[in-house]
């Protein structure tokens, strides 16, 4: 059995202190969870939250990273330098990302395999946008993103990979997608997973939903046989409402 995985994506929020004081609030409400807890905190927040997660079972996370290793790219972080701060995960293409920073299904796709080379565990977020759900291009959209993301990306790499599927009409703005719905389509990522990598693999690759979960949803979505766990943004800005989302 593939362990759940629920993790919080703090966005731009949170200074050094806040963090200190969320994380200390956070860490005894998930003790204990039955899914893998990751917090995706801001770069400058990284440290502080590695210090502050000493001794608790939630790993850190951070919000993107650069496909180089150093050099002339004035406001990026590479992977070695994220790797120094003991981060686990990172967050790559997010749709946040992929609008107001000119992301890439390639851009993802170099960030993806940078992070690997560093073994950190990538999060690569795919999705649709409204006008193209209402165009009836969902599938077409996440096949051809995910397509993008894992060229030239082995096998072997697969078990270090989560993939999350957030419809970008869903973020952030209290509309979430039906269980239903976000099941069909993360069964479609999966699909185009399986045709590059086969069953196996893409049976046990895990799946995030994310979109405005919150501990309302968060059962009935996680009940569905697709989704593997969550990527929380707002929720995950608050002890209590993170926490039951963890314990869903
Ligand atoms: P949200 O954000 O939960 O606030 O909708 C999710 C995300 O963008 O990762």
């Amino acid at each position: 059995m593939k362990r759940t995985i629920i993790a919080g994506n703090w966005k731009m929020n949170k200074t050094v202190a806040e963090t200190k004081a969320l994380i200390k609030e956070i860490a005894p409400l998930v003790a204990g969870a039955k899914c893998e807890v990751v917090v995706c905190v801001p770069f400058t927040d990284l440290d502080i939250a590695r210090k502050a997660l000493r001794g608790t079972d939630i790993k850190l996370g951070a919000q993107n990273v650069h496909w180089a290793p150093k050099g002339a790219f004035t406001g990026e972080i590479s992977a070695e330098m994220l790797k120094e701060l003991k981060v686990e995960y990172v967050i790559i293409g997010h749709s946040e990302r992929r609008q107001y920073f000119g992301e890439t299904d390639e851009t993802v796709n170099k960030r993806a395999k940078a992070a690997l080379e560093y073994s950190l565990k990538p999060i690569i977020c795919v999705g649709e946008t409204l006008a193209e759900r209402e165009a009836g291009k969902t599938a077409e959209v996440v096949i051809r993103q995910i397509n993008g993301a894992f060229a030239g990306i082995e096998k072997l790499s697969l078990k270090r990979i989560v993939v999350a599927y957030e419809p970008v009409w869903a973020i952030g703005t209290g509309k979430t997608a039906t269980p239903q719905d976000a099941n069909e389509t993360i069964a479609v990522i999966r699909k185009a997973l399986r045709k590059l990598y086969g069953k196996t693999a893409s049976r046990a690759l895990r799946i995030q939903y994310g979109g405005s979960m919150n501990p309302k949803n968060a059962t009935e979505l996680m009940a569905m046989p697709e989704i593997d766990g969550g990527l929380i943004g707002g929720a995950s800005l608050k002890a209590e409402d993170f926490a039951k989302v963890v314990n869903y």
